[in-house]
């Protein structure tokens, strides 16, 4: 039996990755809510807490779990990765200490500036506003600060974007001081954002194809930040605006700092190293570190997987993933979000949604749903995605548009996502930094 933590769209990628794998896996579920895409798939499927260590184990050994992903951050925060080894249970995903590396901004700039690795922004940690304002006065125009902390993606703000003078950034900085937090002020970087994604066992790692994720909620990235409203990777295994080196230097900062992380902790860490890269003028930089893979960059890549999934699994948890095969097919992709009308400010709950227009489900992902009288509803975030594949990503866009439009209910998506027209923009926006 493989537990799997977590039932979002990316627990449904990775549910569907296992159900393919030929050694046709029994699947258990602990879900935070119901999943009808990965309820259809798993053996076992429960709804309760993911991010209890205790209640997770006993789960676990109820269903005779030989193995458990976990999907999400919030478990890794919990340290449950690490109660699961410590019960004898092989886990994807890595021990608390080692999910700093997403939990906390300030140790990942550090580990980073402690072992040389390229890529860090100037940067400094605070815990008091002691120094703030010089230290904004260096930066100028182009700063970032950070909560030292998870905050749902609401923590980053950004100059330009949500802070227009020096005194908004310290207003800022007032508040996370007296909330008792302690927090990043750094460098903005300019230029185009994307994820690389590495499958680590320790030692080894084995990397997906770039993503780009598109942050804003609206059309032509305008609006409020979300978790991502679609993605897209391309049939080459690069992105359109990037250089070969580009992708060769994210990949080496991947390696670098998976060797870094088992230096800190004399352990090594084991599951997805995901990359928030940005490439500039002056090359490419790290924005910051997941410990996990992406929602939606889960469903770019996970459908592209050529390899047993089960196999890459037990690869990272037995420190031999270079022995594995692992290898992705030569085809574009374009996932499209919908999500509820009013998301993610105040976004409708417990409307029905109806998807059985779409004509191929195999690739519908189902998210933030629940089943109320044997109807879905959405449950108030990101609801359903739909990823179209195909040669090139004009087709694969066509797909994905055509079918996410035919979920019906109180929802929108971006049209914009993976069309050549935001396409070429990325691309003229590189253009104008290299030059
Ligand atoms: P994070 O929570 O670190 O992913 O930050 C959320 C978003 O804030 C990122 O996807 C970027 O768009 C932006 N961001 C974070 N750090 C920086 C930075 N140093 N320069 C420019 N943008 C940043
Ligand atoms: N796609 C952004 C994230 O998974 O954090």
């Amino acid at each position: 039996m493989i537990l799997l933590l977590g039932s979002g769209a990316r627990e449904h990628a990775i549910a569907r990755a296992l159900a393919c794998s030929p050694q046709n896996p029994a699947i258990a579920c602990l879900a935070a809510n119901k999943n009808p895409g990965i309820q259809k798939l798993a053996e076992q499927f429960k709804v309760g807490s993911i991010s209890d260590p205790k209640s997770v184990v006993s789960f676990a050994q109820k269903c005779c779990a030989k193995l458990t992903i976990i999907g999400p951050e919030a478990p890794l925060q919990a340290g449950v990765a690490d109660a699961l080894w410590n019960a004898g249970i092989p886990t994807v995903g890595p021990k608390k200490a080692h999910a700093q590396i997403e939990t906390s901004k300030g140790f990942t700039r550090d580990l980073l500036a402690k072992y040389n690795i390229p890529g860090g922004p100037l940067y400094r940690r605070f815990d008091s506003l002691d120094g703030v304002a010089e230290f904004l006065e260096e930066l100028g125009e182009d700063y970032v600060v950070k909560y030292d902390g998870l905050m749902g993606g609401k923590g980053v703000k950004v100059s330009g974007d949500h802070l227009h003078s020096h005194d908004e950034a310290l207003d800022y900085c007032t508040k996370l001081v007296n909330r008792g937090g302690s927090f990043v002020v750094e460098e903005k970087l300019i230029g185009e954002e994307f994820s690389l994604m590495s499958f680590c066992d320790g030692e080894h790692l084995a990397h997906m194809p770039p993503v780009q994720d598109h942050k804003r909620a609206y059309e032509g990235d305008e609006g409020p930040n979300t978790g991502g409203m679609g993605s897209y990777s391309d049939a080459n295994h690069s992105l359109p605006f990037l250089t070969d080196d580009d992708i060769s230097h994210a990949q080496q900062i991947n390696e670098t700092t998976a060797q870094a992380l088992k230096k800190e902790f004399s352990e090594g860490y084991k599951g997805v190293l995901y990359g928030g890269f940005i490439a500039t003028a002056d090359g490419v930089k790290l924005i910051e570190y997941n410990a996990r893979l992406g929602d939606p960059e889960a469903m770019n890549v996970l459908p592209l997987l050529e390899s047993d999934f089960v196999e890459v699994c037990h690869g990272i948890v037995n420190g031999n993933l270079d022995e594995r095969n692992v290898s992705f097919s030569r085809r574009a992709t374009v996932c499209k979000y919908a999500v509820p009308e009013g998301y993610p400010d105040s976004p409708v709950k417990g409307e029905p949604i109806d998807v059985s227009s779409v004509t191929d489900t195999s690739q519908l992902y189902y998210a933030s749903v629940d089943m109320k009288d044997g109807t879905l509803i959405e449950a108030g975030s990101r609801t359903v995605a739909y990823v179209g594949i195909a040669g090139s990503l004009v087709k694969a866009e066509a797909k994905a548009g055509r079918e996410i439009s035919k979920v019906r209910g109180p929802l929108f998506h971006r049209t914009d996502i993976g069309t050549t027209e935001l396409i070429k923009k990325r691309v003229e926006h590189m253009k104008t930094l290299r030059n």
